[in-house]
């Protein structure tokens, strides 16, 4: 531990699996007060209670349950330095001329409402408390480059890379720094369930990449962790890209996503039916 985040006040969605899992360990060593927020409550309550954390339980498409999340945070430490909008999901998958209205805006709704009802009530908070603070929110290489995710996903990580932007250049005023991350393929369970295994994952994303890898959640988590520190206060309005090379390779070098199978085309997973 360097103390790198000593004593920030961060609120971590969709962070009891992967990315934001990884995030809140890291920033936990860094020496910072961390919320853990997630829907899966059971996964969400043991990791904050083996990091000694705060739990709550939040559905990010829910406005006024991510307005709960920050006041709690607020009320439990008294301030909040930064917000990460990490939460997501794959959505639904498939040809758009086969993607229904429903499924549609549901996965905008879990991917980018997510992320305005986070910047808004996140960035209320700091502004009334008067400190600054920092908007971290995860974008995808599939928000910049076209072919390389599903559809809808792709729609909602370019959405959140121009909330971002927007954000960091209104919220400025107040001493709040907006920025994105854009990973390209990172191993976790959203990406396993995606390529159907862990193996099946590297093998198909990670040995097309330039680099011939795909990153592990704790790079990610490296990187926003310098996003959310000090040594990062003149960075705002930036979406850092972290994939391997993809995008300067061109879509031709990213996984494919919009034929799939016949089975896993237009369905959103489970619980969001
Ligand atoms: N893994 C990748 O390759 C990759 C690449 C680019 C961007 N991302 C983005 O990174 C973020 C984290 O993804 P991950 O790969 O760690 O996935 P993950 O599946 O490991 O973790 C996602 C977490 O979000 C939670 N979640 C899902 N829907 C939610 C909701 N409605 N409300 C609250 N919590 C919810 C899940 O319970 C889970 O704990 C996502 O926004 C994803 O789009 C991932």
């Amino acid at each position: 531990m360097t103390g790198r985040l000593k004593d920030k006040v961060v609120l971590i969605t969709g962070a009891a699996s992967g990315i934001g899992e990884h995030t809140a360990r890291l920033f936990a060593s860094e020496g910072a007060l961390v919320v853990i927020s997630d829907i899966n409550a059971a996964a969400g309550e043991r990791l904050a209670r083996e990091l000694g954390m705060h739990f709550i339980a939040a559905d990010v498409s829910k406005e006024e349950e991510v307005e709960r999340a920050v006041s709690s945070t607020v009320g439990w430490h008294g301030r909040l330095d930064c917000m990460v909008n990490n939460a997501g999901m794959v959505g639904v998958v498939g040809s758009i001329l086969e993607t229904g209205a429903e499924d549609w805006r549901r996965t905008l709704s879990v991917l980018l409402d997510s992320v305005f009802f986070g910047i808004k009530h996140a960035g209320r908070q700091m502004r009334e408390l008067g400190g600054g603070g920092v908007i971290l929110s995860l974008s995808s290489l599939a928000g910049l480059v076209g072919g390389v995710g599903p559809q809808v996903y792709s729609v909602a990580k370019a959405g959140v890379i121009a909330l971002t932007r927007g954000a960091a250049s209104e919220l400025s005023a107040y001493g709040i720094r907006v920025n994105a991350v854009a990973p390209g393929l990172v191993m976790t369970p959203l990406v396993e369930e995606v390529y159907g295994g862990h193996d099946a994952a590297l093998r198909g994303g990670a040995a097309k990449s330039p680099l011939g890898s795909a990153a592990m959640p704790q790079e990610i988590a490296a990187s926003l962790c310098y996003l959310a520190s000090d040594e990062a206060r003149h960075v705002s309005a930036h979406t850092l890209v972290i994939d391997s090379g993809v995008s300067a390779a061109g879509a031709g070098a990213a996984p494919q996503f919009h034929h799939q199978p016949a089975d896993f085309l237009g369905r959103l997973p489970e619980q969001y039916q």
